[in-house]
């Protein structure tokens, strides 16, 4: 049975009614509308689904929207306005991190929440971090290298604390 609920995705309130089984991903991507995190393997195995919950990383694909209630949802939507980010995104272009660019949204969620625990780590920490993270086309080097090249002064910022917008979700707006 669905329960109405609100899920706060880039700080916005969304209501949306949640089936107990849908998994946060399936909420963001079916109920929200933003589709920027991807579903790889659903099965916490490749990192395409990965969001920032309170700022930490989760598998999306693994995580029911229901616990999600109540907590700070990011996805990669929530990190492209900040001017920092974009130093990230701009890395990964300049260093070939990106081909097909089905892994990229996970990437830089997983190296945002990794340079803002630690803003100078090593190509060891960088590798750990992303560990995570599968990406069938680039063979890392880029993507390691655009995470050591922003960590330098680069330190990703969140967006700002939730105005509480509050937005129907696309399938019951109207
Ligand atoms: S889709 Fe979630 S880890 Fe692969
Ligand atoms: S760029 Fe294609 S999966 Fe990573």
């Amino acid at each position: 049975m669905k329960t109405d609920a609100t899920l706060t995705v880039n700080g916005t309130d969304y209501p949306i009614e949640i089936d107990p089984h849908l998994s946060l991903l399936k909420a963001v991507r079916d109920e929200i509308g933003l589709t920027g995190s991807k579903e790889g393997c659903d099965d916490s195995e490749c990192g395409a689904c990965m969001m920032l919950l309170d700022g930490r990383p989760v598998n999306a694909c693994s995580y029911l929207a229901m616990q999600a209630v109540g907590k700070q949802v990011m996805t990669v939507e929530g990190l492209a306005g900040g001017e920092q980010v974009g130093a990230l995104q701009a890395e990964f272009l300049q260093q070939g991190g990106v081909q097909c660019g089905f892994c990229t949204p996970g990437m830089l969620v997983s190296a945002t929440a990794l340079l803002r625990r630690n803003p100078t780590p090593t190509e060891d920490e960088v590798r750990l971090a992303l560990a995570g993270n599968l990406c069938r086309c680039t063979g890392y080097g880029g993507i390691v290298k655009a995470v050591m090249e922003t960590a330098a002064g680069h330190v990703p910022r969140l967006p700002s604390p939730p105005a509480h917008e509050v937005r129907p979700a696309p399938h019951h707006a109207g």
